[in-house]
């Protein structure tokens, strides 16, 4: 049994950790990084600290462990103003960048650190019909009894709530489980990229 809560600063760690074991497409990147952090220094810290109302986690009843976590944002574009801003300056200075490294050549924590030093942007094609966006991870133990869909319900509530009109995300191209959870959840393929797929759901009023 699952209780889903809004996030707290002390899940902060749980967040992290959830991002590591589910960082590999879905699949526990662990053995990947040297550094156990850096996945969710970029895809869990930025929300908890700056989107608090829009990050939601699961907690074993029995456990108490946060196993599975929601984060978005209702606005993508003033999100990742706030992290050029705020989030990223002090992450430059812990994680060189490395321009010097062939691209080719970069170890996984290289290509995370570069993402440090050289956040994408989320196309203006993508943000006029789905400013919003979101990452979802759940824990293998919490995968698959309907906790995921009960997690996109909450978090896709919030951003209606907020006055999103549609919501973007981007999927490991061989990701295909989630690809077809998001499918099955009525979201659309909106173009698709060397090792990368990007789905929206438009936000009707309820
Ligand atoms: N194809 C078709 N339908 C599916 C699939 C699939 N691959 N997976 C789930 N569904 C359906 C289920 O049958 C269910 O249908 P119903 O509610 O109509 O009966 C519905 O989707 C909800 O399924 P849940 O059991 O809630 O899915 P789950 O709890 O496993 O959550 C998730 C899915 C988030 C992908 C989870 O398995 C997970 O965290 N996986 C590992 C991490 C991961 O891959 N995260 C996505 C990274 S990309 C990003 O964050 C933007």
């Amino acid at each position: 049994m699952f209780t889903l809560r809004p996030a707290r600063e002390t899940d902060r760690a749980a967040l992290y950790r959830i991002c590591l074991e589910t960082g590999a497409s879905g699949q526990d990147a662990t053995h990947l990084y040297t550094d156990p952090l850096i996945l969710g220094h970029v895809y869990a810290g930025p929300y908890l600290t700056h989107a608090p109302g829009f990050a939601f986690v699961l907690e074993d009843q029995g456990s108490g462990e946060v196993t599975g976590y929601v984060l978005g944002v209702p606005d993508t574009a003033a999100f990742e103003a706030t992290l050029d801003r705020e989030w990223w300056p002090p992450l430059r200075e812990l994680y060189p960048d490395p321009a010097g490294v062939p691209r080719a050549d970069r170890t996984p924590d290289e290509r995370i650190a570069h993402l440090i030093h050289w956040p994408p942007r989320a196309p203006q094609a993508v943000l006029t019909g789905y400013p919003a966006h979101l990452h979802i991870d759940l824990l293998p133990a919490a995968q698959g009894g309907g906790q995921g869909r009960a997690l996109m319900t909450t978090l896709l509530d919030a951003l209606r709530g907020a006055g999103a009109r549609g919501v973007h995300l981007g999927v490991g191209e061989s990701n295909t489980r989630a690809q077809g959870f998001y499918q099955h959840l009525g979201f659309r393929e909106l173009s698709r990229a060397p090792g990368a797929v990007t789905y929206g759901l438009t936000l009707t009023a309820p």
